[in-house]
This record gives C-alpha cells, structure tokens and sequence, in this order.
C-alpha cells in the first residue's frame, strides 16, 4: 500500500472485534512512532500499551464515556515528555511532535489492516493518575487500536481552494 491509498483510505474507527493484535504488527506501529521526525530529533515522547481490560475500562471513563475505547484490545496513550520546551515560532513541540508520531502510527496501523481513533476528548488529570503519569509528562492523546467492527466511513472534507491560498494570506 503506498502512502497517499492509506491517507485516502483510512478512517476513525468507533467498534472493535476482541481479536488480539499480533504482537509484530503492534511492534511494527510502534516503530513508526520512533521513527518519526521531531523538533530538534529530541524525541522526547512515551507510548503507553494498555492491554488491561479494568484499565481500558478506567480510560473510557477519563475519555468522557467513550465506550469503543475499551472495545478495542490496545489503548496507546501518547505523551510528552518535555512540556516546557516551545519551539521558536511559540508552539510547544511536544504536542507537534508527538501528533505527528501519532500519526505516523495510524497510518501504519491502516497498512497493517487495523483500525485507530484519534481520542482527544478526556481528562488528563484523571488519565495521568490511572497510569501513574508525572507530574511533568502531558498526555497527548490516546489511539484504541484494533481490528475494525464496523465499514470504513464516508469522508467529508473542504476542498482544496478552501484551505489553500498562495504566496499570501487570503
Ligand atoms: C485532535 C483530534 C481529536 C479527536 N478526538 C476524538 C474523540 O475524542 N473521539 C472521537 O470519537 N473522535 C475523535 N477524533 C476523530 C475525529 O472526529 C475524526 O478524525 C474526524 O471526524 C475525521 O474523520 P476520519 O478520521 O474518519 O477521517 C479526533 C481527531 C483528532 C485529530
């Protein structure tokens, strides 16, 4: 599969088959996050594997109710290691950076024939105490992964001469 079939392809995926996930294809989506590009190449990122069931259970709850989470038999909880660091243009780099691993694993998670669901509504505070996270480290996201329970979905996106505009601001 090249890269554009997986980006034109892949969508969130909101139910889960209990089927396990082989563990060379979960190392091989793990890779993909270490071989990702970040700022300075700090690498300053933890992937969490929660394979749990009373601890996936516990995230659905921090993730507001969101009960597919748990479905799935894998929740990666993606964090950032260096909170204080920003980058020069002001945006810190470890929501860049680790945003990017995350998707950089999706993708790959996709290719593999696995569903992912990027979860960005939950209660850090709440998750970080589940999982024993410091005090220092953010959490960025977490990504349930599994084998898909339900048909790819629609997309629905602007289109190009929306988002684009060319050498200024329009
Ligand atoms: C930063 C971010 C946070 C998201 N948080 C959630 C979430 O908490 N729950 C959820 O079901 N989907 C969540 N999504 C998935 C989006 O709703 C989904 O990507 C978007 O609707 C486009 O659909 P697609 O992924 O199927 O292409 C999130 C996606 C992103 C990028």
């Amino acid at each position: 599969m090249d890269v554009i079939t997986a980006i034109r392809q892949r969508s969130s995926v909101r139910a889960y088959k209990s089927t396990d996930v082989e563990e060379d294809k979960l190392k091989k989506i793990l890779d993909a996050a270490r071989l990702s590009p970040s700022a300075s190449n700090r690498q300053e990122w933890k992937f969490i594997i929660v394979k749990n069931k009373e601890t996936r259970k516990k995230l659905v709850k921090a993730a507001f109710g969101q009960s597919f989470i748990a479905e799935a038999p894998i929740v990666i909880v993606a964090c950032g290691t260096e909170s204080k660091s920003v980058m020069a243009c002001g945006q810190p780099a470890y929501t860049v950076d680790v945003s990017i691993a995350c998707s950089f694993m999706i993708l790959q998670a996709y290719e593999l024939g696995l569903g992912t669901c990027w979860i960005g509504a939950f209660k850090e505070d709440e998750t970080k105490k589940i999982l024993n996270v410091p005090e220092h480290v953010r959490v960025v996201a977490m990504i349930p992964l599994g084998y898909p329970d339900e048909p790819p979905s629609e997309k629905s996106r602007k289109s190009l001469n929306q988002i684009v505009c060319y050498e200024k601001y329009e």
